[in-house]
Order: structure tokens, then C-alpha cells, then sequence
């Protein structure tokens, strides 16, 4: 399997406040706070996604004493690519000066986790030895800034992780429950000759059943904890911290107290991120690593869902 080299992140310079919403939207900080656990999110503005990704690489790349060039792969998540084609992960191999195959995955708000469990078959195979995970989101380009219920949910960022042979990686379990309505970006409405129906639900747009999400969220990041600790052979007891992805703060505690986990336990950037999808989690684990958090043997779990349906978790010792 693998373990963990170097870790990095990268954030569009702008944020904007809860406050600063409810200037153009019938919203409150009160509201969104409450719900919600966000307060301010960083947004793109002049920034290129492929560049906020290259960065967060290189801070990776830096913390692991890798060279581009040593990479034999690097993979890509992204549910808010900066184009169609190419992928998000051929633009940063161009911009870190890596010369390895890239390509990306899109799993919506459990790609990390997706990219781990292919990393790890690609290290089962021997066919790597060092590579890149970047995952990389600017949701707030695929929001309708007038729907209220959904544009003060996301923020835009991106994470990365170098990962290189070692056996620290205990256990991974993804789930796909295929579903096409309770989350989800609509796809560009292009302007074909040959359509011959309108379709105004084609607008690159987020959609999303609030409640349906909450629901399917609090059962998965739980079910999925429990099940991937005990294919690890551990008891979630066992758990030193969670690195769970950021979508709401009433998701990550209503899981706290379903499995009566100390929430310290958490790791939490909701507040100032908003819900960056796939790069969530590996913005986080950058941020609590370089505070100096993980400490060598500690068990880290990951758990992340989002739309696909997907779900899934990781156990991973430090
Ligand atoms: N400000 C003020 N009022 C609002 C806002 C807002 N931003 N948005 C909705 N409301 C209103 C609604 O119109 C509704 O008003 P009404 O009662 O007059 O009809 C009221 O607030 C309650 O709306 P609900 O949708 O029932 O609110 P809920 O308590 O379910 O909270 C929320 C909404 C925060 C979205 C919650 O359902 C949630 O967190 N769901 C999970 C979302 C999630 O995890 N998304 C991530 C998945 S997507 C991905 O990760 C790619």
C-alpha cells in the first residue's frame, strides 16, 4: 500500500463572510451559522483552478522531499473541472514540471478518498513508487448565486498529498449508490442544431435535496467509520483523529454522537473553508499536519460522501 510523504494546500486569496451575503441574498450569519457551522468561505476570483491546484502539489511536493520528475503518477479529483478536456491533473503535471501519466477522477466530495483506493491498487501492483493525489474545487463557479439553499454552502481550494511505498494504510472501503436527483452539477446546455427540446435544467448549476443529503450523510460517514475500523481490526475507540469531508458542522457532530466520539477528536475547517468537496479533506489534513497535529503511530481515519451517491473511508496509521 502506501504511506503519506508530504502534504499541501492552497486557498483562492478572497473570503467572503456570511455577512457579506446576506448584502445581495435574503440570508443571516445567524442562519447559516446555525445550520450550518460555515462563517466565511475563500472564493475564486482571478485564480485559475489548475493553478491552486499546482500550488497545493508543490507544498506537497516541498514538505516530501520528492521531485516532480520522480512522480510515476499523479491523479486528479475535481466534481468543478476548469475544462472538460483537459483534466485537471495534465495541467498540473505541465505546471510542476512532471512528465508522468495523469488523469482524473470525478466522485464529487469522496474523490480523495476514490483517489486513495486507486492509489493503493497501484501500489499493490508495483507499478508506482511515488505519486501524486491533488484534489482541486472551485464550486463557486457552479452555483446559481441566486439560490439562497445552496451558494452559502461552498467555498473553492485545493489539497494535495505525495504518497510513496510503505504499509501504513490499513484499510479503504468506497460506496456507490447510483442516484441522478439528490445531489448534483447540471451539465453545460451547449447550443447543439440538433436539440430539439429546450432543456433550462441545463445550466452548470449545483442541485441539491438539503435534507436528503443530511440524512444520507449522518448514515455513510458513520456506517462507513465503523466498517472500515473493523477491517482494519480496530475498534473506533481506537481512532486518534477523524479527518472527515466539510460539508456542514451539524453532519460532522450529529456522527460524533452516533458513534460517541470526543469531538476534539474531529478534524474541522468548515467554519472558515465552506464545503470545498473533494479537496476538503486533504485541505484540512494539510492544515492540522503542519500545526504538527499527527504524531508517528496515531490511527487517522477519513470519511467522506457526496454526490454520486458516494461514500466511503480509510484507516491510516501515521
Ligand atoms: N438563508 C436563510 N434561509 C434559508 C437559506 C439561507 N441561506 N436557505 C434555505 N433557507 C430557508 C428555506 O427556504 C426554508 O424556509 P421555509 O421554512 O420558509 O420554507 C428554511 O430555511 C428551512 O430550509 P431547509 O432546507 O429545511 O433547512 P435545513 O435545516 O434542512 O438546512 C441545509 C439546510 C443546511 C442545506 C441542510 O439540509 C444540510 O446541510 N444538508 C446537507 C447538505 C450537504 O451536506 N451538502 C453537501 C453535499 S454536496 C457535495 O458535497 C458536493
Amino acid at each position: 500500500m502506501f504511506k503519506i510523504l508530504g502534504t499541501g494546500h492552497c486557498l483562492p486569496e478572497r473570503t467572503v463572510t456570511n455577512d457579506e451575503l446576506s448584502t445581495f441574498l435574503d440570508t443571516s450569519d445567524e442562519w447559516i451559522s446555525k445550520r450550518t457551522g460555515i462563517k466565511v468561505r475563500h472564493v475564486i476570483t482571478d485564480e485559475t483552478l489548475s493553478g491552486l491546484a499546482a500550488s497545493a502539489a508543490s507544498g506537497a511536493l516541498e514538505m516530501s522531499g520528492v521531485r516532480a520528475e520522480e512522480l510515476d503518477l499523479i491523479i486528479a479529483t475535481t466534481g468543478s473541472a476548469e475544462k472538460t478536456v483537459p483534466g485537471i491533473g495534465c495541467m498540473v503535471q505541465k505546471l510542476i514540471g512532471a512528465s508522468c501519466p495523469a488523469f482524473d477522477i470525478s466522485s464529487a466530495c469522496s474523490g480523495f478518498l476514490m483517489a486513495l483506493d486507486v492509489a493503493t491498487a497501484f501500489f499493490k501492483s508495483g507499478r508506482v513508487k511515488k505519486m501524486l493525489v491533488v484534489s482541486a474545487e472551485n464550486m463557486t463557479r457552479f452555483v446559481d448565486w441566486t439560490d439562497r439553499s445552496t451558494c452559502v454552502l461552498f467555498g473553492d481550494g485545493a489539497g494535495a498529498v505525495v504518497l510513496g511505498e510503505g504499509d501504513n494504510l490499513l484499510a479503504i472501503k468506497m460506496h456507490t449508490h447510483g442516484d441522478f436527483d439528490t445531489v448534483g452539477i447540471n451539465g453545460p446546455k451547449g447550443n447543439s442544431p440538433f436539440e430539439t427540446v429546450d432543456r433550462p435544467e441545463r445550466n452548470s448549476c449545483t442541485f441539491m435535496n438539503g435534507q436528503e443529503t443530511y440524512k444520507y450523510a449522518v448514515g455513510a460517514m458513520s456506517d462507513d467509520l465503523v466498517e472500515v475500523a473493523a477491517l482494519a481490526g480496530i475498534s473506533v475507540e481506537d481512532i486518534r483523529h477523524i479527518v472527515p469531508h466539510q460539508a456542514n458542522l451539524r453532519i460532522i457532530m450529529a456522527t460524533q454522537s452516533k458513534l460517541k466520539i470526543p469531538m476534539e477528536r474531529f478534524c474541522t475547517g468548515i467554519e472558515f473553508l465552506g464545503n470545498t468537496s473533494s479537496a476538503s479533506e486533504p485541505i484540512v489534513l494539510d492544515i492540522e499536519n503542519r500545526k504538527g497535529r499527527f504524531k508517528e503511530g496515531d490511527i487517522v481515519a477519513f470519511t467522506a460522501f457526496g454526490g454520486g451517491l458516494t461514500d466511503g473511508g480509510a484507516i491510516y496509521r501515521w
